[in-house]
């Protein structure tokens, strides 16, 4: 069993934020699936999507998950969509510990107010899309992980709860 930290959950829950703290407490390397894509495609998310479309997005999604689930010692914050294919999720799950960050609506819209990086939700009916996205998504997250913790603490509480749950489980495998 690989040992990486990974964490899952919807936009705004904070994943990018807590991975770094997790980083600094354990010594793991913080990566962010959205950041590498971006390398490797050379350009914003949101220019992905305009350009080649959200299956492109999503077809790069996968290849740069397996890549980080065939590592070690990774802190991995994962894009909002990023478990919903199976294959990721299954990737992941192997990969080491899965944790979901949950979040509401109201507080993802109070976070994510003002946004405009995020192609899924840069719409008039911003309120509603949230809503069906957490509804449809909320049960896929969870099918995922291994622990749920809620987001809306501040990152670095919840990076000590996730660290303990981490190591407790660690000492018991
Ligand atoms: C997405 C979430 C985004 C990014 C893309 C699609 C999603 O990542 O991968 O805009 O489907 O939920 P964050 O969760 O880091 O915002």
């Amino acid at each position: 069993m690989k040992n990486n930290i990974v964490l899952c959950g919807f936009m705004g829950c904070g994943k990018s934020t807590i991975a770094r703290s997790l980083a600094k407490m354990t010594g793991f390397k913080a990566v962010d699936t959205d950041s590498l894509i971006e390398e490797k495609e050379k350009m914003p998310i949101k220019e992905i999507f305009s350009t080649f479309g959200e299956e492109y997005f999503r077809r790069s999604e996968t290849d740069t998950v397996k890549e980080l689930a065939g590592s070690k010692n990774l802190v991995i914050a994962t894009g909002g969509g990023a478990v919903l294919r199976k294959e990721n999720a299954d990737a992941l799950k192997q990969s080491g510990f899965v944790v979901f960050l949950d979040i509401g609506k109201e507080e993802v819209l109070r976070r994510l107010s003002g946004d405009t990086s995020r192609p899924l939700l840069n719409r008039p009916d911003k309120e509603t899309a949230v809503e069906n996205l957490l509804r449809e998504r909320r049960p896929l997250y969870s099918a995922v992980a291994d622990c749920t913790i809620s987001a809306e603490e501040s990152p670095n509480e919840i990076a000590k709860k996730i660290l303990a749950l981490y190591r407790n489980r660690a000492e018991k495998s």
